[in-house]
Parts: C-alpha cells; sequence; structure tokens
C-alpha cells in the first residue's frame, strides 16, 4: 500500500543491495510517470528514461561506474537511465538540475511504494551507450536502480546522517560562523557576545546549541569557543 509523501521522504534510503522480489508492471510505471512530471527550467523536459529489467543488461549496468559504484544495480529489479541530450557548458547547470529533479521524483514515488532506489554515476559511456543503444547525440547521466532492499524493509529513519537541522536552516539572515573568535569551549547556560549579540549555549553531547536570545533563533554548531573574558 502507498505511504504518505512526508513518510515516504523520511524512510527514503540509498539502497544497495536488492531481494529477488519483482516490482510490478504498474508501479515501475508510476515511478517513470513521476520522473515524466518532474518540473524543469521553461518546462523544457530534457530528460528520456531507459527502462531495463533485463538480468544480463542490468549485471552489465552494473558496471558503467568505476570504484563499484554501480554495484548495485547488479541486484536490483531494474535500473533506469537518465538520458539526455549532450549537453554545452552554458546549459549544462540547468540540465544536472533538472535531471536531479526527474530523478528525485522518481525515488520519492518509489519509496512511497517501498520500493528502495540507488543513484548510480555513469563514468564508462561507451558502455552505457552500448547496453542502451543510445544514439550519438545522447548520453546517460545516471542510472538509477530500483528494487525491494534485501536488508530490511523501508521504515522510517529517526535520525538520518546529516548535518543538524539548525546548522543547514537560516532563518531571516545568514548568522556568522563564531568557530574563530578564540577562547574558551562553552558550557551550559554560557552568555556570549562575540559579534554584539547576547547568546546563550547549551552543550548538547560534542555540539552546542546556540540561541539568540533576542531573536529566539538557534543553531547548533561544533567546537565553539568564546572570546577570554567570558
Ligand atoms: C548526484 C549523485 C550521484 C551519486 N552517485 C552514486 C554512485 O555512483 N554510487 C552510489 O552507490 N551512490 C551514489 N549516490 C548516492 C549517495 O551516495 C547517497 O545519496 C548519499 O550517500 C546519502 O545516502 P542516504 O540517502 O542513504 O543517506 C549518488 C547521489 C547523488 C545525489
Amino acid at each position: 500500500m502507498a505511504v504518505p509523501t512526508w513518510e515516504a521522504i523520511r524512510s527514503r534510503r540509498n539502497v544497495r543491495s536488492y531481494s529477488d522480489a519483482p516490482i510490478a508492471g504498474d508501479h515501475l510505471d508510476e515511478i517513470l510517470e513521476a520522473g515524466r512530471r518532474a518540473p524543469s527550467s521553461q518546462n523544457w523536459q530534457p530528460w528520456d528514461f531507459v527502462v531495463i529489467v533485463d538480468r544480463p543488461a542490468l549485471l552489465s549496468l552494473s558496471e558503467v561506474q568505476g570504484h563499484g559504484g554501480s554495484e548495485h544495480v547488479a541486484s536490483a529489479a531494474s535500473a533506469v537511465g537518465v538520458v539526455a541530450a549532450v549537453a554545452d557548458e552554458g546549459s549544462a547547470r540547468r540540465l544536472y538540475f533538472d535531471l536531479g529533479q526527474a530523478v528525485m521524483s522518481m525515488m520519492l514515488a518509489a519509496a512511497g511504494l517501498k520500493i528502495g532506489s540507488c543513484h548510480a554515476g555513469v563514468s564508462d559511456q561507451g558502455l552505457a551507450r552500448k547496453v542502451l543503444r543510445l544514439p550519438a547525440d545522447r548520453f546517460c547521466a545516471y542510472v538509477i536502480s530500483f528494487g525491494y532492499p534485501a536488508d530490511r524493509e523501508l521504515t522510517l529513519i529517526r535520525h538520518p546522517d546529516r548535518r543538524a537541522f539548525e546548522q543547514v536552516v537560516h532563518r531571516d539572515q545568514w548568522l556568522g560562523d563564531l568557530d574563530d573568535v578564540g577562547g574558551h569551549q562553552l558550557r551550559v547556560g554560557d552568555v556570549q557576545d562575540p559579534d554584539g549579540a547576547v547568546r546563550l549555549a547549551a552543550a548538547i553531547g560534542g555540539r552546542t546549541r546556540i540561541k539568540d536570545v533576542k531573536t529566539g533563533i538557534s543553531r547548533v554548531q561544533r567546537n565553539v569557543r568564546v572570546p577570554e573574558h567570558h
């Protein structure tokens, strides 16, 4: 059964080992439809998707990225080659942004169906061209593998391996780095005034939560130091 978007977002992870379970045809089409519907610059839709379910072809594709980066394709139920026209430097930025949007839409649609996925870069364009039978004016930007995870099903990831929310999110303004103001490590309850603003810091594990007591904005930072007079 499909899961709500917010749950799909929180359960998606890059899966690199898949079970033997196939993906139902209508589910695979849903994933591809999600990619087709992705937004793009001026709606130019620079993508084509080549779907592979044939095992020998998946095994060949599992070698398109060096250093084992595409090994996960070997056990996938299916893989999608994300194909685009060879881009000049001027359009490459918007091309990769838009391909990323299509890829993420497909991955989230998959996660919504409890289907795992993983990116693979394509360093061997010759091999990708041969397996996907691409014309000369096209290249394969990424291969995305899809399948049911071999290790454990997709479930909510409560503590994702990501930078802290307070570190990533800046409200109203960019709060500068406090790393280099010199002095001592902050302790719980220390008050500092490194750049004019009164802040209250509380150490949590190896990190320090810094709260601007005037604005209420807080963030988490590592190795924070305060001036000597504190
Ligand atoms: C542009 C891009 C290229 C990637 N290329 C590869 C790759 O070649 N092989 C691979 O195993 N994972 C690849 N990944 C997956 C990243 O390693 C993965 O998103 C990151 O480690 C976070 O994993 P998580 O979402 O499971 O936490 C790529 C991801 C992106 C966005």
